[in-house]
């Protein structure tokens, strides 16, 4: 089968990208694989790997030497999309859009792919569109009765402040987010109203105009992978508890890929708590419409006197991160399901 790999792409992401892409092309069996880096610059040009098929020895370095740009004038970014979609139409079976973030993980790159009629792994136009927006996500599980974190959503247009009644309400500390961002990007904690326009200008600072004010949900912080088999079946993973170094405010950025988080998987948990994490992994999943994988990230809610919290959903990835420290591959190891055997369900459930 022939794979190509789409990663960079025009995201804060760009590099997370790089490496989750570095990890995919490492870990695609080259028995079963011919693999082909695509690179999206982060200006939006696309430049399709020279050494083809791919070596399995790929780390972020080699991929990004594979895919530099060729000498001569550099093409627009529309003119080389379109050159990239057609070659890949002929020469690929499919497309593996390792993409976080905007431009990617939103359901713009799914949406050239249909186009140009190229199968892909993951979720399609509509569900990455909706999983990359912190508000519309939450608003559709809510409907659907799951628990998500209280929160005030600022549009950047009318008046464009928290009301004294919802700073009440919210409590403190909060979370400033940028609505569609990945990796905490632009996220900030505030722990006092007086820094609240300087959080807000953070996460606007990522270009997004919409900003959730969203309540701290004191408890610990839990993650389902959610996986599609070929026949349809929607399985759920151990849950995969994070636990942050106590110098970081927050599983921000740094903590997220400086390696010093430790992951508990399966997270120690009461066998109720786990079940109930997974089914409504599994029921975002079907909300969302989604295919192929998702990853649902909960926290379960410090509450006195019960042993069993009630899972809070925080947010989803409809391209979580495939880096070597990332949560989503790590907790299907965990499962018995190596990289390389996850990497397989993910592509044949996508040609199925
Ligand atoms: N947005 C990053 C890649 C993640 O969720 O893992
Ligand atoms: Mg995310």
């Amino acid at each position: 089968t022939r794979v190509a790999v789409l990663f960079g792409g025009r995201s804060a992401e760009h590099g997370v990208s790089c490496a989750s892409a570095a990890s995919i092309v490492r870990h695609l069996s080259r028995e079963r694989y011919e693999v082909t880096p695509v690179r999206i610059g982060t200006d939006g040009v696309w430049t399709i790997g020279r050494d083809h098929p791919a070596p399995a020895d790929v780390d972020a370095v080699k991929l990004l030497d594979m895919t530099r740009d060729p000498a001569g004038p550099r093409p627009t970014a529309l003119e080389s999309m379109w050159s990239a979609l057609s070659r890949l139409r002929d020469e690929v079976d499919i497309a593996f859009p390792a993409l976080h973030g905007g431009h990617g993980e939103d359901g713009t790159i799914q949406s050239t792919l249909e186009l140009f009629g190229i199968p892909y792994v993951g979720s399609g136009v509509l569900a990455c569109g909706i999983g990359m927006d912190k508000e519309l996500t939450k608003k559709l599980l809510a409907d659907a009765g799951l628990l998500v974190a209280d929160s005030v959503v600022l549009h950047g247009t009318d008046y464009d402040d928290v009301s004294a009644q919802d700073r009440d309400r919210l409590g403190l500390p909060v979370f400033v987010k940028p609505a569609r961002e990945g990796s905490s990007v632009g996220v900030s904690r505030v722990d006092d109203w007086a820094s609240l326009d300087e959080a807000i200008t953070t996460a606007r600072s990522t270009g997004m105009s919409k900003v959730l004010v969203e309540a701290a949900v004191r408890g610990r912080e839990v993650d389902v992978g959610v996986l599609e088999y070929p026949d349809g079946q929607v399985v759920a993973g151990p849950p995969l508890e994070i636990r942050v170094p106590d110098r970081h405010s927050f599983f921000d950025f740094d903590a997220k890929y400086q390696g010093e988080t430790v992951f508990d998987i399966p997270a120690d948990l009461p066998a109720a708590v786990t079940a109930a994490l997974q089914a409504q992994a599994v029921e975002a999943f079907r909300i969302l419409g989604c295919s192929g994988l998702l990853r649902v990230d909960f926290f379960l809610p410090t509450v006195e006197g019960t042993e069993d919290p009630v899972p809070v959903v925080n947010e989803v990835n409809t391209m979580p991160g495939f880096t070597a420290m990332s949560q989503y591959p790590r907790m299907w190891s965990a499962a018995g399901l190596e990289y390389p055997a996850l990497l397989d369900v993910l592509i044949d459930t996508a040609l199925a």
